[in-house]
């Protein structure tokens, strides 16, 4: 998900073209205001935690771009495109390191477990919203 900062930064494309580039397919991807009780739904796993009322109402305060993405090995090598959760301490080259300083402002969320990429996708498409084609590098 390319997060409220990443779509009012004008970061969509890039970020986008960096996931395609990769050899990633995406097979799913909608621009959206995230509703309070999807927003808690996704975020379910860090209830109660100090940040999560702030992170609720700042991933439900404008568009994101919701995506599934496809692709071998797509959630671990995701997780290294996007870099540490921290802006300031992630890689330089990485979507966070490149674009963000934030931790509550850290431009894209990906899925960290198979578990959770099935929980997330199933939260935010329908199967008919999720098409199957074939990718031609
Ligand atoms: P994300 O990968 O979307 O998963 C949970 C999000 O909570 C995380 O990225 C951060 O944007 C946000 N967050 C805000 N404060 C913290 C914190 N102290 N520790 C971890 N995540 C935080």
């Amino acid at each position: 998900m390319i997060k409220p900062d990443g779509v009012q930064r004008g970061l969509v494309g890039r970020i986008i073209q960096r996931i395609e580039e990769k050899g990633f397919k995406i097979v799913a991807m909608r621009l959206s205001v995230m509703d309070k009780e999807r927003a808690e739904k996704h975020y379910a796993e860090h209830a109660g935690k100090p940040f999560y009322g702030d992170l609720v109402e700042f991933i439900t305060s404008g568009p994101s771009v919701q995506m599934v993405v496809e692709g071998k090995g797509v959630i671990s090598a995701i997780r290294k495109m996007n870099g540490a959760t921290n802006p300031a301490e992630a890689a330089p080259g990485t979507i966070r390191g490149d674009f963000g300083i934030e931790t509550g402002r850290n431009v894209i969320h990906g899925s960290d477990s198979p578990e959770s990429a099935a929980r997330e996708i199933a939260l935010h498409f329908s199967d008919s919203e999720i098409f199957e084609y074939k990718r031609i590098d």
